[in-house]
């Protein structure tokens, strides 16, 4: 049957796990042939963490997880779903959701990974919010996690200087009318899927010493064009998925944008007529997260008071695929005096008449 109304999803709480271990440009400079002058003024990069040995991207999920949890107020035993977007899962499979699944005791959720480059996070979150939507579930955890640091080629230094690891989480639920997901926009490029991939490994070039010779188990990028299509989809997207909420750029408080290069980022927001002070950047302290740039910029921004209960507040990323999305959310703050309780005396959340 369709569910009769349409229940409309916003983010509880946030986490984030960065690895403690600090890599700068300088000790890229004893790598590989780089400089911290080039990196910092063609990326924005000053430095990136890096996972400890052994430690896998479930690893890096689950403490994010555990802390957007104890923000939301949600046992893990209440979870109905839960999503890992990740573009550097432990293994093929089984899914890193379901290890995190495993690791968190959320017994009654489902759990799947969801691969769709850097934009990753916000398919999750579009996919998640779909569920609640209709119904199906009423909390859906949502993680963007990465090791990338295992699939660079620390040799190329058209690469190895731009990605770092990660993990941010956001729990999903849902909220009263006129928060939460305002409206959101996703869109793919296959006609350029070459210009980014991890080539080998799997069932188009299965891992034999000839792609292991070839380097090809490795992230392959063609920059430049990434960068043109960055450019473009960021303004292009913006517009879309602005229109669609029906909101003027004026009206954007917040901009999250995916953190992979700080000239995109300013060119973008300059498009967009995003003043500085309405967008968060990190990357110089990250570089690259993938799937995690979008969750962890959100936490910290969030975090530094930036973003308040009732803002309206733009995601937007590209990535591997190509793909591209973007995302406006009028910010729900669980926590505000006014806003009822997560479960009424009479059991009622807030998107439900009482
Ligand atoms: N140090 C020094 N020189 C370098 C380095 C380095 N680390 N890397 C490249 N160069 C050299 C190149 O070899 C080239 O030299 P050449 O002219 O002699 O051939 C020169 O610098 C210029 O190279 P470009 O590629 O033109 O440099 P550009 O200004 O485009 O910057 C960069 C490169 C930073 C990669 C940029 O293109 C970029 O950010 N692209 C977007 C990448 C991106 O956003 N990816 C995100 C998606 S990730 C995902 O989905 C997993």
């Amino acid at each position: 049957m369709r569910p009769k109304t349409v229940t409309p999803a916003g983010i509880w709480g946030t986490g984030i796990y960065l690895p403690p271990r600090v890599l700068t440009n300088r000790d890229l400079e004893k790598m590989v042939d780089t400089s911290d002058e080039w990196i910092l003024t063609r990326t924005g990069i000053r430095e990136r963490r890096i996972a400890e040995e052994g430690q896998a991207a479930s690893d890096l999920a689950v403490p994010a997880a555990r802390q957007a949890l104890a923000e939301a107020g949600v046992a893990a035993g209440e979870l109905d779903l839960i999503i890992v977007a990740t573009n550097s899962p432990d293994m093929l499979f089984p899914a890193t959701a379901c290890l995190v699944q495993h690791a968190l005791g959320a017994v009654r959720a489902g759990a799947f990974d969801l691969q769709a480059g850097c934009t990753a996070f916000i398919y999750a979150l579009a996919c998640g919010a779909q569920f609640i939507a209709t119904g199906t579930a009423r909390w859906v955890l949502v993680i963007g996690t990465e090791v990338l640091s295992r699939l660079v080629n620390w040799q190329d230094r058209n690469t190895c200087v731009l990605f770092g690891d990660g993990a941010g989480a956001a729990v999903l639920g849902p909220v009263p009318e006129g928060y939460g997901i305002l409206a959101t926009r996703l869109g793919a490029e296959g006609a350029g899927a070459h210009l980014l991939s991890l080539p080998a490994g799997l069932s188009r070039h299965p891992a034999s010493p000839e792609t292991l010779a070839k380097g090809m188990h490795y992230i392959h990028m063609n920059g430049r064009e990434v960068f043109k299509f960055a450019v473009k989809v960021m303004e292009e997207g913006f517009a879309e998925v602005l229109e669609a909420a029906g909101l003027s750029p004026e009206q954007v408080d917040f901009f999250i944008p995916h953190q992979a290069n700080t000239r995109i980022i300013e060119a973008a927001a300059k498009r967009m007529n995003l003043p500085r002070e309405k967008v968060w950047v990190n990357l110089d302290r990250y570089g690259n997260t993938s799937a995690a740039t979008i969750p962890v910029a959100l936490h910290e921004a969030v975090k530094a008071g930036r973003i308040k209960d009732g803002d309206r507040v733009a995601l937007m990323a590209f990535g591997a695929g190509l793909t591209w999305g973007g995302m406006v959310l009028r910010w729900y703050d669980p926590r505000k005096e006014n806003h009822i309780a997560r479960e009424g005396e009479d059991g009622h959340y807030p998107h439900e008449a009482v």
